[in-house]
């Protein structure tokens, strides 16, 4: 299991005044997707970036670009993050009423599609809606700041991977928030497979990221 991990740095915690050469950076020294936070200060109580961002990074790295949506409503700014050249679109099932639309809106967009799940919310919003999905985002932080605790939910994330393995399809189970080389242990053993990691990557600066990444994996 160890070995199929990818981890998904967030640039949240990057140097947003040089986000370029930060993202090529972390993709020389082993991401496997770019994570990239965005968030409206009304979902969540922060303010970050928008599909500008998006789009301006974009051709600094051709690792796929996981974008993690803590806005409200999602379903306007769906197709321009889809143009600015996302490859996962992530919404989160309390963003909205119409989940299963937002999903299908983005599949149509020609993008894989994920949902996100806060520490509160039971995970059998996703019974309906898993033919729609590509990767399921287990939040183990309220969304908003990067560098808070992990929230134990290794229960909730062996829940997800069983509702996976039903359907016999390979879908993605990402975890965010609070990921470190311990907690990555506990993650990993409950079926998480994808990482994600701001703090825990880009602490130490620069010189750091490869033996960091490293160390998240397990390694
Ligand atoms: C939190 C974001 C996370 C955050 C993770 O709302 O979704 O991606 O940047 O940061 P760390 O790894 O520092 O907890
Ligand atoms: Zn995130």
């Amino acid at each position: 299991m160890t070995n199929s991990v990818k981890i998904a740095p967030s640039i949240l915690s990057a140097d947003f005044a040089d986000l370029g050469a930060e993202i090529r950076r972390v993709d020389e020294a082993g991401a496997d997707y770019i994570h990239v936070d965005v968030m409206d200060g009304h979902f969540v109580p922060n303010i970050t970036i928008g599909p500008g961002v998006v789009k301006a990074i974009r051709p600094h790295t051709e690792k796929p670009l996981d974008v993690h949506l803590m806005i409200a409503p999602c379903d306007p700014f769906l197709e321009d993050f889809a143009k600015a050249g996302s490859d996962i679109i992530t919404v989160h099932a309390e963003a909205g009423p119409h989940l299963h639309r937002s999903l299908q809106t983005i599949r149509a967009l020609g993008k894989k599609a994920g949902v996100s799940l806060n520490p509160g919310t039971p995970d059998d919003v996703l019974d309906h809606v898993m033919d729609l999905v590509d990767l399921v985002l287990v939040m183990t932080v309220n969304p908003g700041f990067g560098g808070q605790g992990y929230i134990p939910l290794e229960g909730k994330i062996s829940s997800i991977r069983e509702k996976i393995k039903q359907t016999g399809r390979d879908i993605d189970l990402e975890v965010d928030g609070g990921i470190n080389p311990d907690t990555a242990k506990k993650v990993i053993a409950a079926g998480a497979n994808v990482l994600v990691a701001g703090t825990a990557t880009f602490t130490g600066g620069p010189d750091k990221y490869a033996e960091n990444i490293r160390a998240i994996r397990g390694q």
